[in-house]
C-alpha cells in the first residue's frame, strides 16, 4: 500500500499507481458526491441516498453511467488486452411485480454517450443497423430480463457476454453456485433484491468469468465462464460503465456500488455498508392493490385463454365440404396429430423432394397423404407458397388433389388426397410382390395421365409445366385410375440446396435433351417425359435399366431397334403373358417413340397425344428415328434452324426408309453416348 497514493473523497476512492501507469482502480461505495467522477446520460441520475438509478419506470428510455475518462485496456506495444476485474451491486425493480424490462449491462465502449444507441432490446448499447458490426468495439456483459427472439435470447432472466452484438456470444440463465454444491441456484434478476456481480477477465488464459451471488461472498464457481481473447474487440482506451434500458415493460435499474481494477482483482464491496433501496412507502396498501390487480389479471387471463382454446378447437374441425373449396392452411398440430407425430410406421414413401406420410385428419377422419419437404431455400419456399393458392385450385380427376398446406420454419407440409393404391412404379418395376396390372388397366392409366397433363398444359387458366413426369409420380386411386402428383413442386426444388440431385430439373431417363442446353422447362419437355412413361408402362421396365445388356441400356433405343427390325411387340412386358390388344400396344409404343423425339418440334402436343389415344386421330404410318437428320446432314447437331425445319417436314413425308438405311452403328452409338451425356 505504501507505493500507492490513496485519495479518499466522501466514500469515493481513486487509486493511482505511480509506477504502473496502466493500472487503474475505481471504487464507489455508493455514488453520493461523485457526480464529477461519473458521467450520466439519458435517464440516469444519482439519488440523494447515494444510489445510482440508470432508468426509472418510464417506458422506452435508456440511461448511461460511465467513468468520465477513458481507461487503458490494451498494451499498445503488444496489442494484447490487459486483465481486469470488476464487481458491483445492483437491483432491478420492475414496474409490475415480476414484469419489467429490459435489463442493464456492464459495458466497455469507445464513447460514454453511445450516440445512436436504442433502448428496449438494444439495452442502450447499439441499434438495429450497427448491431453485430465488428467496428463497434462495444463489449458488454448483459443482465437481461426480457426474452427477445430476434436476438436469440435463451429466456427472460439471463446473463450474457456480448461482443459487438446483442446476440450474445455466450449466455446462461441467471443463477449462482454455493461452495461445495454443483447445482446452479436460480436467481431472479428482477426480484427487486440487491445482487452482487463479479466480472473477471484473465488476459493470459483468455478467460472471461461472470459470477453472481445474493450475498457479499464471492462464490468460487462462476456462473458463466467464456474463453475469449478480447484484444481484437478492445480499443487501447475504452470508457467503462453501465447502460440500461426499458421497453414496453419497464424496470428501475439501480447500482449501489462499483469497484473496478485493471491488472488485478478489484476491491470487494460490502453489502452491509452500501446504501439500501428505499422501502416502498405505502407497502400494505400497494401489496393489497397488487394482489387485487393480480386477481383481476388472473381472471382476465383465464377467460382469454379459455376463449382462445375454444376458438382453436373450433378451428380444428375440418368439415368435409371445406376440403372441396380449395387449399387451406392447416395448423401444424393437426398434421402432427393426423400422422401421430410423423411416425416411420406411417411412411408411405420418400424421395428427393421429401417424405410422404399417411394420416387421418382429426375430426373428419379423412385419410390424407402428407408430404414433408425440408427446403433450405427461403426464396424457393416463398415463391412456392405464393403459388399454392393457384396450384390448389387445379381440379381434375387425373390429378392428385392438394388439400392444404402448413409451413413451419423451413418445413413445408403439403396435404394431398390419399391414393390407396400407391404409385405406378411399384407395379411396373418391382418384382411382382403386388398384383400385375392388366393391359386394360395400363391403357386406362395412360389415358388418364395424358388427360391430366393436357389439363395442366392447355385447359387451365395458366400453363402449368409439371417437370417431373415419371411412373413414381403417377398415383393410383381406389379404381386404379392414374393420377398425376407433385405438380408445381419442381419449381420449388429447383431452388433447393442440393444441386447434385437430378430431381431439381427432372429425373434421369425422363429428361428431354434440350433441357440440358437451355435449362428452360417447356410443355414439350413434359411430352418427352410422358413418352418415356408410355414406353415403360408398355415394356414394364425403367427408361434406363442398369441391369440390362449394354445395347439395351436405354429403353428408347431398344424400342427403336425393335421397330427397325419390324419386331416392335418383342419389347412388350413379358409379365402380360401376351394378353394385350396388339393395335393399342403398337399405338402406345409408336406414340412413345414420337414423344421421345430429340427435336422438341417433332414431338406431338398433349392435345394430339390425347386424340391419338382416344382413337380420334390416326398415328402416322412412318416415324423418323433419332439421328435421322444427323445422317442426312452428316453433321452433329449445330445446324441452322431453317434446315432443321426441313427435317421435321421430312418426318411427315415419311423419309423413314432413307434415314433408317442411312444410319450406321456409329450413329446409334453417337445417339447412345449423347443420351448418357444428357444425364
Ligand atoms: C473525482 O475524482 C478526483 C480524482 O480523480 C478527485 O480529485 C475529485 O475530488 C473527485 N470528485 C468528486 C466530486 O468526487
Ligand atoms: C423518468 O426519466 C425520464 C427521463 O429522464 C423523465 O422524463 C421522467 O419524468 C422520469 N419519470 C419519473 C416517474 O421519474
Ligand atoms: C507492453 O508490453 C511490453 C512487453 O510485454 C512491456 O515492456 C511494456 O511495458 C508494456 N506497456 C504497457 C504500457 O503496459
Ligand atoms: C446507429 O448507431 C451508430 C453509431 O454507433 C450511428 O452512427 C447510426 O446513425 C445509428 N443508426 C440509426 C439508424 O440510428
Ligand atoms: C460496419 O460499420 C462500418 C462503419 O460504421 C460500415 O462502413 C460498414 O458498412 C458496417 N458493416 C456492416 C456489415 O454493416
Ligand atoms: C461473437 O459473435 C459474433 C457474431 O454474433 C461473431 O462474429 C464473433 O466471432 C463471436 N466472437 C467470439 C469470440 O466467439
Ligand atoms: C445443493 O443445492 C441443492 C439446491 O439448493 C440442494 O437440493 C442440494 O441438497 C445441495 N447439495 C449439496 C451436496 O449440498
Ligand atoms: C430454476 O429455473 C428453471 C427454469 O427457469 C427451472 O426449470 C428449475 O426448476 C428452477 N430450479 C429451482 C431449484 O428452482
Ligand atoms: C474462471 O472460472 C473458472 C471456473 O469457474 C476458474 O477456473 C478460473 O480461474 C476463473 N478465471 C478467472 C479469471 O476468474
Amino acid at each position: 500500500m505504501a507505493a500507492k497514493l490513496i485519495i479518499l473523497v466522501w466514500g469515493f476512492y481513486f487509486f493511482v499507481d505511480p509506477f504502473l501507469c496502466q493500472s487503474q482502480e475505481l471504487y464507489f461505495n455508493g455514488f453520493q458526491h461523485s457526480s464529477n467522477n461519473i458521467s450520466l446520460n439519458g435517464a440516469a441520475e444519482i439519488q440523494s441516498s447515494g444510489i445510482l438509478r440508470l432508468t426509472n419506470e418510464t417506458f422506452r428510455i435508456l440511461g448511461h453511467a460511465f467513468y468520465p475518462s477513458p481507461i487503458r485496456l490494451k498494451n499498445s506495444t503488444t496489442g494484447k488486452s490487459l486483465s481486469f476485474s470488476t464487481n458491483f451491486a445492483f437491483a432491478i425493480v420492475p414496474e409490475f411485480w415480476k414484469l419489467g424490462g429490459h435489463g442493464f449491462a456492464f459495458a466497455m465502449a469507445p464513447s460514454k454517450e453511445l450516440p445512436g444507441a436504442l433502448p428496449s432490446q438494444y439495452l442502450g448499447l447499439l441499434n438495429a443497423s450497427d448491431n453485430g458490426n465488428f467496428t463497434d468495439h462495444v463489449i458488454a456483459v448483459e443482465f437481461d430480463t426480457v426474452r427477445d427472439f430476434e436476438l436469440d435470447d435463451i429466456n427472460d432472466n439471463h446473463v450474457g457476454i456480448d461482443l459487438n452484438s446483442l446476440i450474445s456470444n455466450a449466455s446462461v440463465p441467471a443463477g449462482y453456485f454455493t461452495d461445495g454444491n454443483s447445482t446452479l441456484h436460480n436467481l431472479s434478476l428482477k426480484s427487486g433484491r440487491t445482487i452482487l456481480a463479479w466480472i473477471d477477465y484473465d488476459s493470459v488464459n483468455n478467460e472471461l468469468n461472470v459470477t453472481l451471488s445474493p450475498s457479499s461472498t464471492k462464490p468460487r464457481k462462476s456462473t458463466l465462464s467464456f474463453n475469449v481473447d478480447l484484444s481484437p474487440y478492445l480499443d487501447e482506451f475504452m470508457y467503462v460503465g453501465f447502460s440500461a434500458s426499458t421497453g414496453l415493460l419497464a424496470s428501475s435499474h439501480y447500482l449501489m456500488g462499483w469497484s473496478f481494477k485493471v491488472g488485478g482483482e478489484a476491491l470487494s464491496l460490502d453489502l452491509s455498508s452500501l446504501p439500501s433501496l428505499p422501502v416502498p412507502k405505502k407497502t400494505n396498501l400497494s401489496i393489497l392493490g397488487l394482489s387485487m390487480a393480480a386477481i383481476f389479471v388472473l381472471i382476465f387471463a383465464v377467460s382469454i385463454s379459455a376463449y382462445a382454446i375454444w376458438q382453436w378447437k373450433n378451428r380444428n374441425v375440418i368439415e368435409p365440404w371445406e376440403l372441396d373449396i380449395g387449399p387451406r392452411r392447416f395448423p401444424y398440430g393437426d398434421l402432427t396429430k393426423a400422422t401421430k407425430g410423423f411416425r416411420d410406421k406411417d411412411l408411405l414413401g420418400f424421395g428427393g423432394s421429401g417424405r410422404v406420410y399417411k394420416g387421418f385428419l382429426p375430426k373428419s377422419d379423412t385419410p390424407v397423404a402428407i408430404k414433408r419437404i425440408s427446403n433450405e431455400s427461403k426464396q424457393g419456399l416463398r415463391e412456392f407458397m405464393s403459388e399454392i393458392e393457384s396450384i390448389g385450385r387445379l381440379h381434375h380427376r387425373n390429378l392428385v388433389q392438394l388439400l392444404g398446406w402448413c409451413r413451419r420454419q423451413n418445413d413445408l407440409l403439403l396435404v394431398y388426397d390419399f391414393m390407396p393404391n400407391g404409385s405406378l412404379d411399384k407395379y411396373l418395376f418391382d418384382e411382382p410382390k403386388k398384383m400385375i396390372l392388366s393391359w386394360a388397366q395400363r391403357f386406362n392409366i395412360i389415358k388418364g395421365v395424358a388427360s391430366g397433363l393436357l389439363y395442366l398444359h392447355e385447359e387451365w387458366e395458366q400453363t402449368v409445366i409439371h417437370r417431373d413426369i415419371k411412373a413414381a409420380n403417377v398415383l393410383l386411386d381406389a379404381d386404379f385410375n392414374g393420377r398425376l402428383g407433385d405438380f408445381g413442386l419442381a419449381k420449388l426444388l429447383k431452388h433447393g440446396s442440393n444441386p447434385s440431385t437430378t430431381r431439381v430439373v427432372g429425373t434421369m431417363g425422363y429428361l428431354a435433351p434440350e433441357l440440358t442446353k437451355t435449362g428452360k422447362p417447356t410443355t414439350s419437355a413434359d411430352v418427352f417425359a410422358f413418352g418415356a412413361l408410355l414406353l415403360e408402362v408398355a415394356c414394364g421396365r425403367r427408361p434406363i435399366e442398369p441391369k440390362a445388356m449394354p445395347e439395351d441400356l436405354i429403353l428408347v433405343d431398344l424400342v427403336w431397334d425393335r421397330w427397325r427390325e419390324g419386331a416392335i411387340l418383342d419389347v412388350m412386358d413379358r409379365k402380360l403373358m401376351g394378353e394385350y390388344d396388339e393395335m393399342a400396344a403398337v399405338a402406345v409404343l409408336k406414340l412413345g417413340l414420337m414423344c421421345s423425339a430429340d427435336d422438341p418440334l417433332a414431338r406431338p402436343t398433349m392435345r394430339q397425344v390425347v386424340r391419338y389415344l382416344q382413337g380420334e386421330m390416326d398415328l402416322p404410318e412412318m416415324l423418323i428415328p433419332p439421328g435421322g437428320y444427323n445422317v442426312k446432314k452428316g453433321g452433329s447437331g449445330g445446324e441452322a434452324g431453317g434446315e432443321f425445319k426441313d427435317d421435321v417436314h421430312s418426318y411427315q413425308s415419311s423419309h423413314f426408309e432413307k434415314a433408317s438405311t442411312g444410319s450406321t452403328i456409329a450413329d446409334i452409338e453417337a445417339g447412345l453416348s449423347s443420351s448418357i451425356y444428357i444425364r
